[in-house]
């Protein structure tokens, strides 16, 4: 390990000992001491105290400026006053009904004027919605293989956790992926189900239909791959996606929970003009609580509606939820709100490239919308192989760096991106930048140091 990042680290672990002590009270009930996997790094993680608008604070009371965001999921920030009045006012008159109510068709219809579909049912993870977009698929197609792609996120049911991050040893060949299941108990049968292809690579996904004729009930697609840090769609890719899926018969679903509210009003439908069959929507989308959506054109619904596929959930419509998601579509994923997430976003991505220039970093800033990353590669990268060359103990130097400096610039992995929200401001940038740059000088050093230890 560069003892750089020794020394970052034991910044860390002398700013953080409550951090610690928490770990330790909860790893005999929790495990990993964690409550979802994502959460869990060395030394160990950052227990959050309170967090407001762009900032937290850790049990130990440092104070950070968020550009994590709950992996993403808070282009609102924290405790956005819109999204708290609203749900207070709902906290009045009932939590939970199981029956209708009226907030569900003007959510719907909120969804149904930014995004290519006609209707619209409700979840509370990107799991369940994702879940439900695929069997919608199959029973639709009556098909029951579906594509994904190498190194995709979407969720954690059975049908996506393959090759989700495969190792290299058992990935296989680059123009025809192997189908490796992402730990135990995902059945081998659904694993045959789950065909895989490269991003980017529409061979591939040609060659699986040629191999499948008729099967194939979906291809389920980030639009921009944002569980690789940022990697971004070439040209006509998604086209291709959309040319082959409807002379397939084939539904073409976007997995939008991470881009739909953050790359603009209508998400990557809009952004690369390309009309999915089935959207799905979380994160963002619910302000802070756990809102989620599939949505699709009538006739896929239809299914529903006439009662062949099965769809329901006792959390589905949760009227507080659904009030905060009325509140973040009405009073944050507004042009006010996207032209003030594009200004600071601006100042934050050109900062950053200045920086990196100035101190010879190799490596690029990648953003779209609300999201960015900075990425230490030497040039842009396609997929998730290209992705998994990462040099992981400088990613790591980057970020305890910065959270030594106040600010947790993304997510702990560095399969993340940062995100920014309404809260945010130019004078977080600067802070943010800052930092950055303090920090710079070591990150350019030790690169330079572990590449000629490499040459040499
Ligand atoms: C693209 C994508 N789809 C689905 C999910 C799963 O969402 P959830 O964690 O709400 O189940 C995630 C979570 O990070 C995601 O990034």
């Amino acid at each position: 390990m560069h003892s750089l990042l020794e020394k970052e680290l034991s910044t860390f672990e002398s700013r953080t000992p409550a951090s610690r002590a928490a770990l330790k009270r909860a790893e005999p009930r929790l495990p990993l001491g964690v409550a979802s996997n994502f959460r869990s790094y060395e030394p160990w993680p950052l227990f959050v105290k309170d967090a407001k608008g762009s900032h937290f604070h850790d049990l130990d009371g440092n104070e950070y400026i968020d550009f994590n965001l709950c992996f993403g999921a808070l282009m609102a920030g924290h405790c956005h006053p819109a999204v708290v009045k609203a749900v207070q006012q709902r906290l009045e008159v009932g939590t939970m009904y199981g029956m209708p109510h009226t907030l569900e068709y003007e959510l719907a219809e909120e969804i149904c004027q930014r995004f290519p579909v006609d209707q619209v049912r409700f979840g509370s993870s990107g799991t369940e919605v994702t879940m439900h977009a695929i069997r919608l698929a199959r029973g639709f197609t009556g098909r029951d293989k579906i594509v994904k792609m190498e190194g995709a996120y979407h969720g954690v049911h059975d049908a996506v956790m393959v090759s989700m991050k495969p190792s290299a040893a058992l990935y296989g060949d680059p123009h025809r992926p192997t189908q490796v299941p992402a730990g135990g108990g995902v059945p081998a049968d659904t694993v045959k189900n789950t065909l895989v292809a490269q991003f980017n690579d529409l061979e591939a996904v040609k060659r699986l239909f040629a191999e499948h004729p008729g099967q194939i009930a979906c291809v389920i697609v980030e639009p921009i791959m944002m569980n690789i840090g940022i990697c971004m769609p070439e040209q006509g890719y998604l086209e291709g996606l959309r040319e082959i899926c409807t002379r397939e018969g084939t539904l073409l679903i976007f997995d939008e929970v991470k881009t739909g509210a953050k790359l603009g009003r209508g998400g990557a439908c809009e952004y690369f003009n390309i009309n999915a069959d089935i959207v799905t929507l979380a994160k963002s989308i619910g302000g802070g609580f756990p809102l989620a959506a599939f949505a699709t054109r009538r006739e896929v619904m239809d299914m529903i509606a006439h009662h062949k596929v099965f769809h329901a959930g006792t959390y589905a419509t949760n009227p507080l939820v659904m009030a905060a998601g009325l509140a973040v579509f009405r009073e944050v994923l507004t042009p006010e709100g996207y032209a003030h997430i594009g200004k600071v976003g601006e100042a934050l991505v050109s900062g950053y490239k200045q920086i990196v220039k100035k101190n010879g970093i190799e490596g690029y800033v990648e953003s779209a919308g609300a999201n960015g990353a900075l990425l230490f590669y030497a040039k842009r990268i396609r997929n998730y192989r290209e992705w998994l060359t990462v040099d992981t103990d400088l990613w790591r130097l980057y970020w305890f760096g910065m959270v030594n400096r106040g600010v947790m610039p993304q997510p702990y992995w560095w399969d993340e991106q940062w995100t920014l929200s309404v809260a945010h401001t130019l004078a977080d940038v600067d802070r943010h930048l800052s930092a950055f740059e303090e920090l710079a000088p070591a990150i350019a050093q030790a690169q330079q140091e572990s590449s000629a230890q490499v040459v040499a």
